[in-house]
């Protein structure tokens, strides 16, 4: 299984998530957000859930955060044809408030069928809230910055992007991460 044969199906989908009504996000969104990218590398990155912007246009990490995760990734060779970008939860909770349990219940099924199609080679999962729902991770500080297998699935944790504009010190471990994720994804 492979991007381009699965392309109708991430489209429908796609299709799927903009038009969901399972939980009452999509009562404030003014777009639901599934996801973004070529894959070429077959890498996906998760985040927890659309803000303001991507609420605006349907696109996932287009706000401030997402400003500093694209430029990142970016310098490390990393670019948009190689990555698909995406989500736990697909809308944005009103006022960027974290996404409740029975949100993130209800939305995993369109990240799993997404996992489930791309088949990727290596999840990078962004942030507390994302990784501990996924992986039940307890410590993102001692997981982050290396590959974990977890039922036949590699993934990569590391800080939000967020993260770093509240506290600034993180943001070179940041970089030093998305930089080891890019020599994984771009020597093998
Ligand atoms: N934060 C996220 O977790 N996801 C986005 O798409 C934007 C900001």
């Amino acid at each position: 299984m492979n991007f381009d044969n699965n392309l109708d199906l991430m489209n429908s989908l796609a299709n799927d998530i903009k038009t969901c009504k399972l939980c009452q996000l999509s009562n404030f969104r003014k777009n639901a957000v599934p996801g973004e990218g070529g894959f070429k590398k077959k890498l996906m990155i998760i985040g927890e859930a659309p803000g303001y912007y991507e609420d605006q246009v349907g696109r996932p990490f287009i706000g401030a955060a997402g400003k500093i995760l694209r430029n990142i990734l970016k310098k490390y060779c990393i670019d948009e044809d190689d990555v698909f970008i995406t989500n736990i939860v697909k809308c944005r909770p009103p006022n960027n408030r974290q996404p409740k349990k029975e949100e993130k219940d209800l939305c995993i099924r369109y990240l799993e069928t997404q996992i489930e199609l791309l088949q990727p080679r290596l999840i990078c999962i962004l942030g507390n809230i994302a990784s501990s729902y996924i992986l039940g991770l307890k410590s993102l500080t001692r997981e982050r910055g290396r590959i974990i297998e977890k039922r036949n699935k590699n993934y990569f944790i590391t800080y939000h992007p967020a993260a770093t504009i509240y506290n600034r010190e993180l943001l070179s471990t940041f970089e030093n991460d998305i930089k080891k994720l890019g020599e994984i994804i771009n020597n093998n």
